[in-house]
């Protein structure tokens, strides 16, 4: 079962804002985007275009995967961006952030491209007060327990074209 959690009226006025406050710093930039597939591309598509500012676009792709012997689950990277970003003002752009672990790798990898700068954008973060170690510089909205779907985040592929943000009740164990 589906509880809405974030219509889509709202999450229209959480872009609006993170697009002013990233317009505001990078007005004179030509920033790259890098969004994380799957779940930021209906967040980086209503992003990109509510900045109205010049912004270059690619994407990336990161799964966690946890063996017997390592049963701690690590980020590996399974799609690279193609864009070369040394020197380029970039800002990932992300739907979620749970434990941090995820962005954590990804950050590192692409720190080694040698960025001008390297900023991060979440749609979501869960839970306020856990030191993740990471900064989101542009943050939309915090969540607490629950797993979280619809507006490009998925359960088991299910629900990324939902308008809104849903929690998903009665699935267990995650
Ligand atoms: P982290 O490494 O624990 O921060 O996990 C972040 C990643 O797990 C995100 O990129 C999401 O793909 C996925 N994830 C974490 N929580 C949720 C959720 O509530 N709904 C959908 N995906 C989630
Ligand atoms: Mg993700």
């Amino acid at each position: 079962m589906l509880k809405l959690i974030i219509p889509p009226e709202e999450i229209h006025l959480i872009v609006e804002r993170l697009a002013k406050e990233i317009r505001h710093d990078y007005s004179s930039k030509n920033p790259v985007l890098i969004g994380v597939l799957r779940g930021a591309f209906v967040f980086m598509a209503d992003l990109a275009r509510a900045l109205k500012i010049p912004v270059e676009m690619d994407f990336i792709c990161a799964a966690r995967y946890g063996t017997r012997e390592r049963p701690t689950k690590v980020a590996k990277i399974i799609k690279d961006i193609s864009t070369d970003i040394e020197g380029r003002d970039v800002i990932v752009i992300e739907d979620i952030i749970d434990g941090g672990q995820t962005m954590k790798a990804l950050l590192e990898h692409l720190k080694v491209k040698r960025p001008a700068s390297l900023r991060l954008c979440a749609l979501i973060l869960r839970g306020k007060k856990r030191d993740l170690g990471l900064k989101v510089d542009y943050l939309g909205t915090t969540v607490g327990e629950g797993f979280v779907v619809g507006y490009g985040l998925d359960y088991k592929e299910q629900y990324r074209h939902l308008p809104g943000l849903y929690i998903i009740e009665g699935k267990g164990g995650v």
